[in-house]
């Protein structure tokens, strides 16, 4: 299949077109690089041994993405593109709903003018806001509770591009949901490398055990789970990339959401310990006070997933921590340096 991946050089993204090429996928990126590197891109070409066509651009910008649309011709559009930093977006709500949402607008429009009519929308597990029931279904409710901007727009995607599909009975879109993901590509060549001090756990603590900050702040032991500690699903990025691979092949027509975790809940101690084991040694932490609008728990249901494509996250959270580990162990830094 020829596919467009929109965001495509980011952390998830950089996984998500390496596991395409490997299944011999034609892949084009449109990225405009604001929190993702070309060195990315390059370390996927290095691992695949294959090319991949990638512009620089916004996606807002209407034309570009036409000619792309054109020239490219993809089947189907992944669409990665987005502001995801929770924080930035209390600060900055107006540019995370510019962003979010015309990115998607401009989008839809442009594969309608191409007749391009199948798309695999990044979502999030933060549209089920204050859990209803756990573990989440993608029946449960969505939308009450969410505490933030960013998680507003992913939201509004979600619902935009339901009245873009009931409005186009041909279309075919799929809302992946994702849960936590962690972890690299097992050749330490590419992962998570963020622009700024992390606001999730998993890079935090890489960088703590890395030594570019002093210790992990654990927001809050005193949340009604076995530890006290908050509880969410990690999910290793490339089963969440092979979990992409597998919505190419949904060509229902309607709007279908789908969890990609792993079913099982992991707590904040937990998870420092599993890192702590594979790094040989504690990772400094001190309990603060708990993160305002952080929920006591979530993981997925993972059922549908698994029921219509046959797929199962399959790698451990131990793997998850070697990986991570590896990779910012060869990239103290991240891609601003060449890999040690
Ligand atoms: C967060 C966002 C969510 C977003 C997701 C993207 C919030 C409230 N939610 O989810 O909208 O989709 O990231 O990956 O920000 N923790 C610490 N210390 C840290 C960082 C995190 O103790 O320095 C704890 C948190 O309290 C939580 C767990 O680790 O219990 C996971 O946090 P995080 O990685 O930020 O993910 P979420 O909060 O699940």
């Amino acid at each position: 299949m020829r596919v467009l991946v929109t965001g495509g050089a980011g952390y998830i993204g950089s996984h998500v077109v390496t596991q395409l090429l490997a299944q011999d996928h034609q892949v084009h990126v449109i990225d405009d690089l604001s929190n993702s590197s070309i060195e990315g891109l390059r370390r996927v070409r290095t691992i695949t041994g294959q090319e991949v066509g990638f512009t620089r651009a916004d996606l807002r910008e209407k034309d570009t993405l036409t000619s792309i649309l054109r020239s490219f011709g993809p089947d189907a559009v992944i669409h990665l593109a987005g502001l995801k930093s929770v924080s930035e977006s209390v600060v900055r709500p107006a540019l995370y709903y510019n962003v979010n949402l015309n990115t998607t607008l401009v989008l839809l429009a442009a594969m309608g003018d191409a007749g391009i009519g199948r798309l695999v929308f990044s979502s999030s597990a933060t549209v089920y806001g204050v859990p209803s029931e756990l573990p989440l279904r993608e029946t449960s409710a969505v939308g009450m509770g969410i505490t933030n901007p960013y998680g507003r727009t992913k939201y509004m995607n979600e619902l935009i591009i339901a009245d873009h599909a009931a409005a186009h009975p041909d279309f075919s879109a799929v809302l992946l949901r994702y849960f936590n993901p962690i972890g690299a590509h097992p050749s330490g060549l590419i992962g998570e490398d963020p622009a700024q001090i992390p606001n999730n756990l998993a890079p935090y603590v890489t960088q703590v055990a890395v030594g570019r900050l002093p210790y992990l702040q654990v927001f809050g032991d005193e949340y009604d789970t076995p530890d006290g500690t908050g509880v969410r699903d990690y999910v290793h990025v490339m089963d969440l990339a092979d979990g992409h691979v597998a919505a190419l092949s949904h060509s229902d027509a309607g709007v279908t959401a789908v969890n990609l975790g792993t079913g099982r809940g992991t707590s904040v101690l937990e998870l420092l310990h599993a890192f702590s084991a594979v790094v040989g040694r504690e990772i400094p932490y001190r309990i603060v006070d708990p993160r305002p609008g952080d929920v006591a728990a979530a993981w997925a249901d993972v059922a549908r997933a698994r029921a219509i494509w046959g797929w199962e996250a399959s790698r451990t959270l131990s793997e998850a921590c070697v990986d991570a580990w590896r990779w910012q162990r060869q990239n103290p830094n991240g891609f601003s340096a060449p890999p040690a």
